[in-house]
């Protein structure tokens, strides 16, 4: 097919500005039977995460004495995408379940937890690109709702190159037909950006475009961080008195919305990009 204009009259295919998500919607503790869960749409992305664990490693060989076994697994479903995908695990898959693992770790206070596994799965129930930093923003959510012990929040968003010019969080026709895709995962702490957890590139950037696309990504994920974050405190103000999760999900709860706005202690990001 026909490379289609991406950009007409200043403005994105779906009428977006260039430096605008999409539509995000995070629901925290959708699901009965994991211990933690989200579901996440951006855009049209649909995606669900669950987290089973701190629990028992199988099989045992693979338990570590000194801290957690972290495992992910990415799958996207076949009636996902437009031609159906086969199910199972693919090399796509399985590249991105490594990398997204890969990016949580760091974050996951593993030590806490020796010889147990914490199990994260996400799937992809519709898909219209930028799911892999979609189901990592899920997967984040899902994993404080299941009261895991966090060094902070893993927030990840996408910039593309589209008809000469940046874009924030790009859609599938400029995922497609763009010149340049780069989803970024961050570390947030305290309402403050602290490291880059995943940053991946295909296509082509000058040294001075790739400066801007990250910072065009830090924009994305400080909004993407605080709907995250309203998300948690939703379930955990919706339940209550009556609130039966883990003492530490409550916690984190509680430590999310002392930060509101973030602190001056640490430097690091102005308190400007922490607010809309
Ligand atoms: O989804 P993400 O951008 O992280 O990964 P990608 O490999 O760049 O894929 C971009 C998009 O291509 C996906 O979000 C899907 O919409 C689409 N896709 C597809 O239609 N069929 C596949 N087997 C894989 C991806």
């Amino acid at each position: 097919m026909e490379k289609p204009k991406l950009i007409v009259d200043g403005k994105r295919l779906d009428g977006r500005g260039f430096e605008e998500l999409r539509p995000i919607k995070i629901e925290a503790g959708v699901l009965k039977r994991a211990d933690g869960s989200c579901y996440l749409e951006m855009g049209k992305n649909k995606i669900i995460a669950a987290v089973y664990g701190p629990r028992e490693v199988h099989p045992r060989h693979l338990q570590d004495p000194s801290k957690a076994v972290i495992r992910y697994r990415y799958n996207m479903a076949p009636f996902s995408v437009e031609e159906r995908k086969k199910p199972g695990p693919d090399r796509r898959s399985v590249e991105i379940s490594k990398v997204s693992r890969e990016a949580l770790e760091p974050v996951i206070m593993k030590e806490l937890f020796p010889r147990s596994g914490i199990d994260v799965f996400v799937e992809v129930l519709q898909a219209d690109a930028g799911t892999r930093t979609a189901c990592l923003n899920a997967a984040s959510v899902a994993l404080i709702d299941a009261g895991v012990a966090m060094r902070g929040m893993i927030t990840a968003v996408a910039v593309a190159k589209v008809d000469g010019q940046l874009v924030l969080d790009p859609m599938k026709e400029e995922d497609n037909y763009g010149e340049a895709d780069v989803p970024i995962a961050f570390l947030i702490r305290n309402g403050r950006i602290e490291a880059i957890a995943l940053l991946q590139m295909d296509g082509r950037l000058t040294l001075e475009e790739t400066r801007r696309a990250i910072e065009l990504a830090k924009k994305g994920v400080m909004q993407i961080y605080k709907l995250q974050r309203e998300a948690i405190m939703r379930k955990y103000m919706r339940e209550g008195e009556d609130y039966e999760g883990s003492a530490e999900a409550a916690e984190v709860a509680k430590e999310l919305s002392e930060n509101e706005g973030g602190s001056e202690k640490e430097g690091g990001q102005s308190e400007q990009e922490v607010k809309e």
